[in-house]
């Protein structure tokens, strides 16, 4: 069965600069297999989990690979010593792995902060649209464990195998990344003819061989991740781009402009991943069909309830990458940003960039540390939970759903530090209910049903001793 969307998709927050190259695919299509239904389920109750971008563009603190595509677009501006040559500019920047030496890696101390705060998986960088591979490939040497690169000689040297294995630890799901693109492939950006865009450097239909090289590379490298990286859950496959011509959505600006056909042929690498890693999710993300078995809204919450698997990736600070002084969404924005996207059936990927010398800015953790003080009390309303498509948010209150409860979340403005003595909630229409509390608090509520509406009254004494700041979750049993 096919899900066509009626839902016209708006997106309710601003579009990040970096960050046209992805919004949702047209239709959905459910997966037939069922230990990918199995786990889609399982991904689906976790709702909160961590993205991390991290290469060695984080060496000079600047956007994640954009800053090597010859486009004339904002995210892909040059800056420094060698902007005004493209060539020199490229040559430093993959000079970068023979500097890149990230010594405060600890990825056991992501692990338990993202844990703390929450979070149940994680998707990592395996690697970039630049190719540089936080792996151990066998099939590159653009990669951390090669001996040119400073870090190669450190025991935590396959960054992305000790990352999966510090999450896996803490129980979360694992997710990898990987660029479909590859900019640093002679069989992707053939070294013959310049690159003039993220495409590949010459049309795959006149030079097969080449384009048939690329899809083995491809092939391999995927391989690879999932049969020698422990258990992996979610392949998380950017660069839409790159695709079969006949899924190009023409009504999508940026997939307008993808000059050739770019099939990497998915049937063949997933039959092999999922013999690998049965039950893998795969998120080939825009390329709507079978292996995008969920959906990655970029920057931006759709504008309603959506009725089948999504997910929104959005960055902490400004960037994916880490950026020095970047700013960082406060508690709140998240807290609500997350009570969102759950009250529309979705999941939240939140991004934080590692720096250069492997670890977080601090605002990052005390953030995450908010967080989940705040998913500590009202983790109910969220976990297992699924999104309202009938009550509809109603002023501050969002909603979420389980068997036979509802979970009113009211969400307060940054200083907003009572809830309102009197609250009325609408559309409970046909639930006969049976009791309301406050998640987190033990004084007992009074409350009146009527035939539209349920009203609440808050006492002072509850108002000075709520549970918690950033949103108050309402339990509704009936
Ligand atoms: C945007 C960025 C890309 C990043 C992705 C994460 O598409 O251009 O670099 O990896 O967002 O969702």
């Amino acid at each position: 069965m096919k899900l066509k969307l009626l839902t016209i998709i708006a997106f309710s927050l601003t579009i990040h600069a970096n960050a046209q190259q992805h919004n949702t695919s047209k239709d959905y299509t459910p997966p037939t297999d069922p230990l990918v239904q199995k786990k889609l389920v399982q991904w689906q109750t976790e709702k909160f989990g961590l993205l991390m971008h991290w290469g060695t563009y984080s060496e000079w603190g600047v956007v994640e690979s954009w800053s090597i595509c010859p486009e004339d677009e904002g995210w892909c501006e040059r800056k420094g010593p060698y902007k005004d040559n493209y060539f020199e500019y490229v040559k430093a920047y993959e000079n970068l792995q023979k500097t890149f030496n990230p010594t405060e890696f600890n990825p056991q101390k992501w692990a338990d902060a993202a844990k703390n705060a929450g979070m149940k998986y994680v998707v990592f960088t395996t690697k970039h649209h630049d190719g540089f591979n936080m792996f151990d490939t066998k099939y590159s040497d653009y990669k951390v464990t090669d001996p040119k690169d400073p870090f190669s000689a450190n025991p935590k040297a396959n960054i992305a195998k000790e990352v999966f294995s510090a999450f896996r630890n803490d129980n979360f799901m694992i997710g990898a990344y990987y660029s479909k693109p590859d900019w640093h492939s002679n069989d992707y950006w053939w070294r013959y003819f310049p690159p003039s865009s993220r495409n590949p450097s010459y049309n795959p239909k006149k030079y097969p061989e080449k384009w048939e090289a690329y899809k083995q590379f491809v092939y391999n490298q995927i391989g690879e991740l999932t049969s020698d990286y422990g258990s992996i859950d979610i392949l998380w496959l950017d660069g839409g781009w790159v695709r079969p011509k006949s899924t190009i959505d023409t009504s999508v600006d940026w997939q307008k402009s993808i000059p050739y056909d770019q099939d990497i042929d998915m049937p063949k690498i997933a039959t092999m991943a999922r013999k690998n890693q049965p039950g893998l999710l795969f998120v080939d993300r825009t390329v709507s069909g079978e292996y995008e078995n969920y959906v990655t809204p970029e920057q931006s919450i759709p504008a309603h309830y959506l009725p089948y698997p999504w997910e929104s990736c959005m960055t902490l600070g400004n960037s994916w990458s880490y950026v020095p002084n970047d700013t960082y969404k406060s508690a709140n924005k998240v807290i609500h940003i997350l009570t969102e996207v759950v009250s529309k059936n979705g999941n939240l990927l939140l991004n934080i960039g590692p720096s250069r010398k492997g670890d977080w800015d601090p605002n990052a953790y005390s953030r995450l540390k908010e967080i989940g003080k705040w998913l500590d009390i009202n983790g109910n309303a969220i976990y297992n939970s699924v999104g309202d498509s009938t009550i509809g948010a109603q002023g501050k209150f969002v909603f979420t759903n389980k068997a036979n409860t509802v979970f009113a979340i009211y969400r307060a403005d940054e200083n907003e530090n009572k809830l309102p003595n009197e609250i009325s909630i609408q559309n409970l229409t046909g639930k006969k209910i049976k009791s309301v509390k406050l998640l987190g608090a033990s004084s007992k509520l009074k409350w009146k049903q009527d035939a539209n509406s349920l009203q609440i009254a808050i006492s002072d004494k509850l108002n000075q001793n709520l549970p918690c700041k950033e949103a108050w979750s309402f339990e509704i049993d009936y």
